[in-house]
């Protein structure tokens, strides 16, 4: 007997961001964070799971090539979900299919994005595995807890719309989990540019870059206590008013802020580089000419730029951008390709793949 099942997850982008752990094994957080999770329209990662009794070992390809499933995060991924498959069977459920608890997986992941264009693949990916799993396994139920230990970033791609990654207080990390603030239907009319100026891939890598800033920075310890918990606060009623203005001005100074805490890590860390910044300037210019503030960017650990902005203002904008950025200018160094995306709903099932 075999089972076999396949589901799609999303990419989302943070407008408060996490950056800083207290617990590098269960991956817990020194601040709570908010996210944007994208449209699975382009960007997605889709994973399929099968189960047989004839399977030896467990194994995991991506995007065609076997990996080592021994992998610290993968592990603990597949460990939990047998876990809390283990909780249900002697829970005596008597629909739970007790021989696929004892079968091996394999595993096969794809993203339709290259990983190196910076475009956060793990997250999607940590999601999708684990929310694959659970299909397998036949669990239900709050599953942010197990993707948050493959990557952080991972369980808020577990909700669709506006969600927020509850940092949480306790050692075990029972309560460090991902929740809807709004679902992604609340505010139709907003958009995501995805402005790609390098697919270089990033210098350094985020767990080891806020391993480096735990350590040696003061800011992002001031950051993380003084200033994330009442961005929290003003982020979400941003979002509940659909208060563009508001939310805009929070998710930039937010991604200032952790680059920021970048520059103040020793040695210092650099995400951005000179064509982010002109996309900076040209946000701040763009907003000037208007009087108000109808665009906001944002960075994670890379130089690409993620634009808020609402579909009105879409067109005006990317005019603006090709003027700055003509795609013939300097032999191609500064050309920008856009993606226009929407916010979607999580992690789903593909009834026919
Ligand atoms: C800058 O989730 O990739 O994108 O937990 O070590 O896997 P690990 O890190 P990861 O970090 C993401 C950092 C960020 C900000 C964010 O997405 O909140």
């Amino acid at each position: 007997k075999s089972n076999i099942v396949t589901c799609t997850a999303p990419v989302n982008i943070a407008v408060i961001k996490y950056w800083g752990k207290r617990n590098e094994e269960l991956i817990l957080p020194i601040n709570s964070s908010l996210s944007v999770t994208l449209h699975q329209d382009q960007l997605k990662t889709t994973t399929t799971v099968a189960t047989s009794r004839s399977f030896q070992e467990d194994r995991i390809w991506l995007n065609g090539k076997e990996e080592d499933i021994n992998h610290p995060r993968i592990q603990s991924c597949l460990r939990e979900i047998r876990r809390l498959a283990r909780k249900r069977r002697s829970d005596g459920d008597p629909g739970f299919d007790l021989t696929s608890l004892s079968h091996k997986v394999h595993i096969c992941s794809v993203n339709n994005f290259p990983t190196a264009a910076g475009l956060a693949s793990s997250a999607a990916g940590f999601a999708c595995l684990v929310y694959t799993l659970a299909q397998v396994f036949g669990i239900e139920g709050e599953l942010s807890g197990i993707a948050r230990q493959g990557s952080g970033s991972a369980c808020r791609s577990m909700y669709g719309g506006f969600v927020q990654w509850i940092m949480g207080q306790k050692d075990d990390g029972k309560d460090s989990l991902a929740q809807q603030v709004e679902p992604e239907t609340h505010w139709p009319e907003l958009r995501i540019l995805v402005l790609v100026a390098s697919a270089e891939r990033k210098p350094i890598g985020s767990t080891s870059g806020m391993q480096t800033s735990v350590q040696t920075s003061c800011l992002l310890k001031h950051r993380a206590e003084s200033v994330v918990p009442g961005r929290m606060v003003e982020m979400t009623e941003a979002v509940q008013r659909k208060d563009f203005a508001a939310f805009a001005e929070l998710t930039m100074k937010d991604s200032n802020q952790f680059h920021a805490t970048c520059l103040d890590t020793y040695p210092p860390i650099f995400y951005l580089n000179n064509v982010s910044q002109q996309v900076i300037s040209l946000v701040h210019r763009y907003n000037r000419h208007h009087g108000e503030t109808r665009a906001a960017y944002t960075f994670d650990a890379g130089p690409n730029a993620v634009i808020f902005i609402l579909q009105q203002h879409v067109p005006e904008f990317v005019q603006a951008v090709q003027h700055f950025f003509p795609p013939e200018s300097n032999g191609g160094h500064d050309m920008i390709s856009c993606f226009v995306f929407k916010a979607g709903p999580g992690p789903c099932v593909v009834e026919d793949p």
